[in-house]
């Protein structure tokens, strides 16, 4: 049931608050992370991981990359992020104190239950992030934490990312404690950052209209780019893939490092760019440089549509469009800056008159290999 609205996508879209709500709720008591579902490894055993191994595809793979970077910040353990088809056939170096972590929204995706597998055989304990109850990817895994984000039928997975990000930073929290990395006044103001993001998702969609009129506008576009930088990156990478996936148009996502590096090459006049900006407050080293990108990328003549924080102002000279996103610590950014690209994706689909719940070619389990 679509709820009143002209998609299962758009019905998610706005769940968002609510997926992100959910799975917070219960596992933090008193401003303190308690996931139950890790009880049964003991803290010391999550103490002595020496390394993460996150394995995922498509969007929970960018789930996993944004969570790299809390994981690493917060509870000081190295973290690779692999595909997991990658993972699976390349003999993959798994130790004793090598912790796998599994993404999945379905829970039945054949390349991430294989790798899980094979970690399993190959003496690695593995944690799976899920959205499906009982689904075979937990069922293989020593340890499963539930993103509750309610069913998603669109095959355009959006509010199961969210929530994932929401679990794996939970899974950091928790991880930081136990490991003593984060003090508990560090501790308290990223678990407050975290139940505040609901609230926040819930402003960022109010940005609907002003990224319905940019769709309206885009629908003759051959190719769109999107380049982030920091948590930014992995959003640009999943700005692209939902607008292949549900517009047809090609789309790539960059690191804005990498811009001197090839992709500037690109830019031609009337290029449409989206960059996804870092906070000027919270990532005072990295928001000059990107502003930097976006004057080298206009000066030859690109469509930038800037996503940014709420009062940016070294942005607007150089905008063709701005997306507000509010206030967020960095960390916790990618949480509301991939909302209006998914909107994005959706409301250009729906412009070219597409089916935006079930795009061509696409399954929403992909049970095969
Ligand atoms: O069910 P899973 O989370 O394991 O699915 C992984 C990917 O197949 C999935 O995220 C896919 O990339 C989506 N269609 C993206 O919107």
């Amino acid at each position: 049931d679509k709820g009143g609205w002209s998609s299962f996508m758009a019905k998610e879209v706005s769940e968002q608050p609510d997926a992100v709500a959910n799975t917070l709720r219960g596992r933090i008591v008193d401003g303190v992370v308690v996931i139950p579902e890790l009880a049964e490894f003991g803290d010391e055993a999550l103490a002595r991981i020496r390394r993460i191994v996150i394995i995922a595809c498509g969007t929970a793979a960018y789930a996993g990359q944004v969570a790299k970077y809390a994981i690493e910040k917060w509870a000081k353990v190295p973290v690779d992020v692999e595909l997991s088809h990658e993972f699976r056939y390349r003999d993959p170096v798994i130790e004793n104190d090598t912790l796998v972590v599994s993404i999945s929204q379905s829970g039945e995706t054949m390349d991430t239950l294989m790798a899980v597998k094979y970690a399993r055989e190959a003496g690695a304990v593995a944690i799976s992030i899920c959205n499906t109850q009982g689904a075979t990817i937990p069922r293989e895994s020593n340890a499963v934490i539930y993103t509750h984000a309610g069913p998603e039928v669109a095959v355009a997975s959006t509010k199961a990312f969210v929530a994932q990000i929401a679990a794996l930073y939970l899974f950091a929290l928790h991880l930081a404690r136990v490991r003593g990395t984060l003090g508990s006044a560090e501790l308290l103001e990223h678990t407050a950052e975290l139940q505040a993001i609901p609230e926040k998702i819930a402003t960022t969609l109010l940005q609907g209209d002003a990224v319905r009129q940019l769709a309206t506008w885009m629908t003759d576009s051959r190719a769109v780019l999107f380049l982030g930088r920091h948590v930014g990156f992995p959003i640009a990478l999943e700005g692209a893939l939902k607008l292949k996936e549900l517009a047809y148009i090609h789309a790539e996502g960059f690191a804005a490092g990498e811009l001197k590096h090839g992709p500037i090459a690109l830019i031609e006049p009337g290029q449409p760019v989206f960059v996804v900006v870092p906070s000027p407050r919270g990532s005072a080293h990295l928001h000059p440089k990107v502003v930097s990108n976006i004057q080298e990328i206009r000066a030859r003549g690109a469509r930038v549509i800037v996503i940014a924080e709420q009062g940016d102002a070294a942005v607007l000279p150089f905008a063709d469009t701005v997306i507000h996103i509010p206030l967020a610590a960095p960390l916790f950014e990618p949480l509301l800056a991939v909302v209006p690209l998914q909107l994005f994706a959706m409301e250009l689909a729906t412009a070219k008159g597409l089916d935006v719940d079930q795009p061509r070619n696409l399954a929403k389990s992909v049970t095969v290999e």
